[in-house]
């Protein structure tokens, strides 16, 4: 289905076709990171970010209660790779080559043309503008290579360094656009132009 996505806030076009142009990987490099495919060897860096209490402070319930929790996951975000149903970026410190954070595309739609953004910065790396350049790199991957028509990011209400960091990249709230019931997350829409 194709057509125009009317809300208050945007006005959507989702008539273009996504390209899911995933293998080889698509490595990207920023000034200051490299952005290169998620691997098995994360293990550690990846439980802890799925298991920092300031890290999930708004991510909701879906922490790991185990290393063995977080290598079942890597396993399928790998898969999912593989598969095409996502991509899973993590941001590496191109001089040090220290793992910094991770910034994901997924819910792929092909229906409305789009994808959802996730992204979370390793606390030693945070306040230094690196998800700010590693999402613009994605969003620009999102845009210019994906041909994709819009990305949202779904957000908890109360996450002000997740909202500036959307707002400084022209994403906009839309009121319309609701997470499930009873959730706290905000909705957060940027077009392609
Ligand atoms: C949301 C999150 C990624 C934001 O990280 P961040 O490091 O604050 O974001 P940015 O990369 O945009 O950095 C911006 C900050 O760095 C500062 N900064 C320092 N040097 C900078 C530079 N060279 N360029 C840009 N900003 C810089 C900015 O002033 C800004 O600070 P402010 O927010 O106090 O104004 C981070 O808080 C996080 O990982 N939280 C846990 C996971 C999470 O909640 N994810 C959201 C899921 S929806």
């Amino acid at each position: 289905m194709t057509g125009m996505i009317m809300s208050r806030e945007v006005t959507i076009d989702n008539s273009a076709a996504m390209i899911k142009d995933f293998i080889p990987y698509p490595e990207i490099e920023t000034i200051r990171l490299r952005l290169r495919k998620i691997s098995v060897s994360d293990l550690e860096d990846m439980f802890f970010m799925r298991s920092d209490s300031e890290v999930n402070l708004y991510l909701g319930d879906y922490r790991h209660a185990s290393k063995q929790v977080t290598s079942e996951w890597l396993d399928k975000i790998i898969a999912g790779i593989e598969n095409e149903d996502w991509l899973f970026w993590v941001m590496e410190s191109k001089v040090e080559r220290r793992f910094v954070g991770s910034v994901c595309l997924w819910n792929l739609s092909t229906e409305t043309n789009s994808a959802e953004l996730g992204y979370a910065v390793h606390p030693d790396f945070q306040k230094q503008g690196l998800m700010d350049e590693a999402l613009k790199a994605v969003v620009n991957f999102g845009f210019e290579r994906m041909k994709l028509s819009f990305i949202d990011a779904f957000t908890h209400r109360e996450n002000q360094p997740s909202i500036r960091l959307l707002e400084r990249n022209a994403f906009v709230f839309d009121p319309n656009r609701k997470a499930e019931e009873g959730s706290p997350n905000i909705c957060y829409v940027k077009k392609s132009k």
